[in-house]
């Protein structure tokens, strides 16, 4: 893909990576930033009991929990799914919940997930809704941009769905007008070009802390990495190679690699952040016998739950699963899978840092026991490894 030259964005225009004593700068300061993927939904991967729920409560005793521990990020997903969906319970949404969390954290940064394009929603709510966010969690809260994958979301609001590469310039032009509501001295009017809103004499205050609300891309598309390098500062990445960390280990390099070019070509520099989900137990032979049950317990094609988890998406970036050029994981949750001792679960982890991995997003099964067992065995390791400060 040619390269475009940046419209608003530019050097003039600063994110929180430019400011030193931004809350992003700091976490960026670690050798490895451990952020926490929260479910605000019910995911039943198996008929393997867990104590996960989609209620604020629960997820706040997490996220206060991973603030305690020294976590960066904490992140949670939005789906529009019809009913059936979220496998049949209920699930609240990210932009509120993890706003919410902002009042009851001190460090860690909350990331929500936003579909950009939908409604639309107008700029300036857009604006004034991050603004006051930004001055709540004072510069910790951001968006995870999304453009919708999903064809029955864009249905369900109304249209059908616009087409992948064209819901990038189109968020690409909203957050062009965003960052200059953030940033204006004076009243801004704009007419859009590839959205049907337009602003006259639009004006945000309070303008953000650190330039503008923290800013995610989750994608592994051109056409997103180039969204992402001229607007994000971290990246969700996933495996070019599927769920299995071999193959993840191998085919990151030149991925990560591509994206941050991309960024320095725009003269900017972006955070790759991968979502693994995180497997262990004292032993090799625990950690095996805990992820052999999950997978035993999955439904099975043909049932209900299997088909609420299997809407048509033209989403590039899970398409290594199921590539058979890739050794298979076993599709327990989260994009890459670390299974063994804690000992090999850093080993793993030390593997994605060398392959240019600036953070993980983790992800469990059972999350209060597991984010547990990972804080008491992995966590201390971590430091041991240099991974950590
Ligand atoms: C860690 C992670 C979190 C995601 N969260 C959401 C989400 O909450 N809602 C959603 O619609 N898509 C979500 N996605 C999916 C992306 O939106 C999807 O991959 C997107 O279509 C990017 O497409 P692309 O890879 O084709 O650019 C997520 C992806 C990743 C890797």
């Amino acid at each position: 893909m040619a390269l475009t030259a940046p419209q608003a964005t530019g050097p003039e225009l600063k994110g929180p990576l430019d400011f030193e004593d931004s809350p992003l700068s700091r976490a960026s300061k670690q050798p490895l930033m451990l952020g926490l993927f929260l479910n605000l939904q019910d995911i039943n991967f198996s008929s393997v009991p867990t104590s996960n729920s989609w209620t604020f409560d629960y997820n706040a005793e997490l996220v206060k929990k991973a603030d305690e521990l020294g976590f960066e990020i904490a992140f949670s997903r939005t789906q529009w799914l019809p009913k059936g969906g979220y496998d049949g319970s209920a699930s609240l949404d990210s932009f509120i919940a993890l706003g919410a969390m902002s009042a009851i954290t001190k460090n860690i940064l909350l990331i929500s997930t936003i579909h950009v394009l939908y409604g639309p929603l107008h700029p300036l709510h857009l604006a004034k809704y991050g603004a006051t966010l930004d001055h709540i969690s004072r510069g910790r809260w951001g968006i995870n941009i999304v453009t919708g994958h999903r064809a029955v979301e864009h249905e369900m609001f109304g249209w059908q769905r616009i087409d992948h590469d064209k819901r990038y310039d189109m968020t690409s032009e909203l957050f062009d007008v965003l960052h200059r509501l953030w940033t204006e001295t004076e009243n801004f009017s704009y007419e859009g070009k590839l959205n049907p809103w337009s602003i006259n004499n639009g004006w945000i205050t309070p303008k953000p802390l650190f330039g503008r609300p923290n800013l995610v891309t989750a994608t592994g598309s051109p056409a997103g990495f180039d969204f992402a390098a001229r607007h994000s500062d971290l990246v969700f990445v996933t495996s070019p190679g599927g769920a299995h960390i071999d193959s993840a280990l191998e085919t990151l390099p030149d991925h990560i690699a591509t994206l941050k070019n991309r960024a320095a070509a725009y003269g900017r520099q972006v955070k790759a952040i991968i979502n693994p989900i995180v497997v262990s137990r004292d032993t090799e032979k625990e950690a095996l016998a805990y992820a052999d049950a999950i997978e035993a317990g999955k439904p099975q094609p043909g049932t209900r739950a299997f088909a609420t988890n299997n809407y048509d998406s033209d989403a590039h970036a899970w398409r290594g699963r199921g590539d058979a050029r890739h050794k298979q994981g076993r599709n327990l949750g989260g994009n890459i899978e670390i299974i063994g001792s804690p000992e090999q679960v850093v080993d793993q982890l030390v593997g994605l840092k060398k392959a240019g991995i600036d953070g993980v997003q983790l992800n469990f099964y059972d999350f209060r026991a597991d984010l547990d067992y990972f804080a008491e065995r992995i966590l201390p390791l971590l430091k041991e490894a240099d991974l950590r400060l």
